[in-house]
């Protein structure tokens, strides 16, 4: 295992896209920003500097943070926010876990912009569990606005109304040629005969996406870097958040084909069909195939997603067994949706909220983590209901009082501890698809289902032997997934939408898990130049 330096400077860059020029933040004038690149077991340092007038924070979506929560980055949880001017230095090991994964900014929508791959390579000499590919491809999917992104937010928040959809999805920070004035897209190079390996990130703001190949179908290994039994699809369902590395075999000979990303998004909520595209081109031939666009999946195709989901299966070799908890300790059942309160600042007197067992999040002014390493008291309770106070149907028709309580409200487990969460998805306002995820574990997805979870028979229906292991899965609209995590590693760690603008609207929560007894079970000290609030 080596060390691994690297110096992230948060700068302003002009970038011109869809005909028009803005400044976006970036990370050393890239968008989107640097690969990290490391070796299981490897140490990463990275130094943030921050020469912008936003706070920012640099979340490391995946890795675990073993004892290391304070370089875990979201926001008021585990830090106060890198100010302008200052400087923060995250310094993690990669242990147990090889793949792609990604990083992002963790405050305000500055994601959109603030993202780039991470790269997790085995040990040396440890092979790929599946014939290794003659060559590596990183493709990062993301959303474009024409208009200054932290805009649009704060326009949203005063309006108390959903914010404007993006004007274009990219792949590697190009749009498609969605209009005449794109610059050229997106362009995979490919020789007959290779194989290759797409490290596919979804880095989007706000929307799951369709991901597919003309003419081509892609066999899926890793997901969230986690080994996969091996599966061919023609389309990849890819939530914000998630990462796929699927095997492409330039097999068709010649010719260019499109490469097209399209949202998944129930129609009841927006409608957004843009797709963007970009080109495979095998080397030395020009010819546009002919294969037709049409089949993208239309945007609310939710059958496609569920075929795509119920095909991923943890590799549960030898080597990479699944350790599925089979017994609880902690039973948690919550529901996630959206509502609406009363709000005297907005224009409309009215806005969209969102809850985890009807708790909107307030975000505190002090780091979780601080607060709880430090015993600083009045920043959260430890109150926060595991299961909702009220028995009512939750995929029916809204009740009259969408109302929720705001709070800053952790549960707290106790360290080594097994969690089952049942996750509800509500359809109060409307039902919406939610992609959850958890800082500080990888869980096992165990079983997922249409309109209210059965917890008497259901449960029998769980995988408990192969589940798919990953950090941010889909709760299917109006319907439920249940996932299962033992508690190994103490400090707060986040669970929330990762579409951004259900997790500003409140849908989001910690779990505490406490110190353990043993010598390396506690939280780490942390570094002398933790930001402060
Ligand atoms: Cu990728 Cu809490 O986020």
């Amino acid at each position: 295992a080596v060390v691994r330096h690297y110096k992230f400077s948060v700068v302003l860059k002009n970038a011109t896209r869809l005909c028009s020029t803005k400044p976006i933040v970036t990370i050393n004038g890239k968008f989107p920003g640097p690969t990290l690149y490391a070796r299981e077991d490897d140490m990463v340092t990275v130094r943030v500097v921050n020469h912008v007038q936003y706070n920012i924070t640099i979340h490391w979506h995946g890795i675990r943070q073993i004892r290391t929560g304070w370089a875990d980055g979201p926001a008021y949880i585990t830090q106060c926010p890198i100010q302008p001017g200052q400087s923060y230095i995250y310094n993690f090991t990669v242990m147990g876990q090889r793949g792609t994964l990604l990083w992002h900014a963790h405050i305000t929508w500055l994601r959109a912009t603030v993202h780039g791959a991470i790269v997790i390579l085995p040990k040396r000499g440890v092979p790929y569990p599946f014939p290794k590919p003659d060559k590596e491809e990183i493709i990062v999917l993301g959303e474009w606005w024409k208009a200054d992104v932290e805009k649009v937010l704060n326009q949203a928040m005063q309006s108390g109304l959903a914010p404007n959809l993006s004007d274009s999805h990219t792949i590697n920070g190009h749009p498609g040629p969605v209009s005449n004035c794109s610059s050229q897209g997106y362009t995979l190079h490919v020789e007959t005969g290779k194989t290759y390996m797409l490290r596919i990130i979804n880095a989007a703001v706000n929307d799951e996406l369709f991901f597919k190949l003309a003419g081509h179908s892609l066999t899926i290994v890793e997901v969230d870097a986690t080994y996969t039994k091996p599966f061919s699809t023609d389309t990849l369902f890819i939530a914000p958040g998630q990462t796929t590395n699927a095997l492409l075999t330039a097999n068709q000979g010649t010719g260019k084909y499109l490469i097209a990303v399209s949202p998944f998004m129930d129609t009841v909520v927006a409608v957004d069909n843009i797709t963007s595209t970009g080109t495979l081109h095998y080397k030395g031939t020009d010819a546009l195939v002919p294969t037709a666009l049409t089949t993208v999946p239309p945007q609310n195709a939710t059958p496609v997603t569920n075929t795509f989901v119920e095909s991923l299966r943890s590799l549960n070799s030898k080597n990479y067994p699944a350790n599925v908890p089979l017994t609880i300790d902690h039973s948690l059942y919550l529901t996630i949706g959206v509502g609406i309160n009363p709000c005297a600042t907005c224009v409309n007197g009215s806005r969209v909220v969102a809850d985890v067992n009807n708790v909107t999040f307030v975000m505190p002014t002090t780091a979780l983590l601080q607060a709880h390493y430090f015993n600083i008291s009045g920043v959260f309770t430890d109150d926060f209901p595991g299961n909702p106070p009220i028995p009512f149907n939750y995929t029916g028709s809204p009740p009259a009082n969408l109302k929720t309580m705001n709070g800053t409200k952790v549960y707290r487990v106790a360290y080594n501890s097994s969690v089952q969460v049942v996750l509800q998805g509500t359809a109060f306002l409307a039902p919406e698809s939610h992609p959850v995820h958890l800082h500080g574990f990888n869980f096992y997805g165990i079983g997922k289902g249409l309109g209210n979870f059965d917890p008497v028979n259901d449960p029998k229906k769980f995988n408990l032997v192969d589940p798919v292991e990953r950090n941010t899965i889909s709760v299917p609209t109006a319907g439920w997934t249940a996932i299962r995590f033992k508690a190994d590693n103490p400090g707060v760690w986040f669970l929330h939408c990762h579409l951004e603008v259900h997790t500003t609207w409140g849908l989001k929560m910690a779990f505490l898990v406490d110190n353990g007894k043993g010598p390396n079970e506690s939280i780490l000290p942390p570094p002398s130049d933790i930001p402060q609030c």
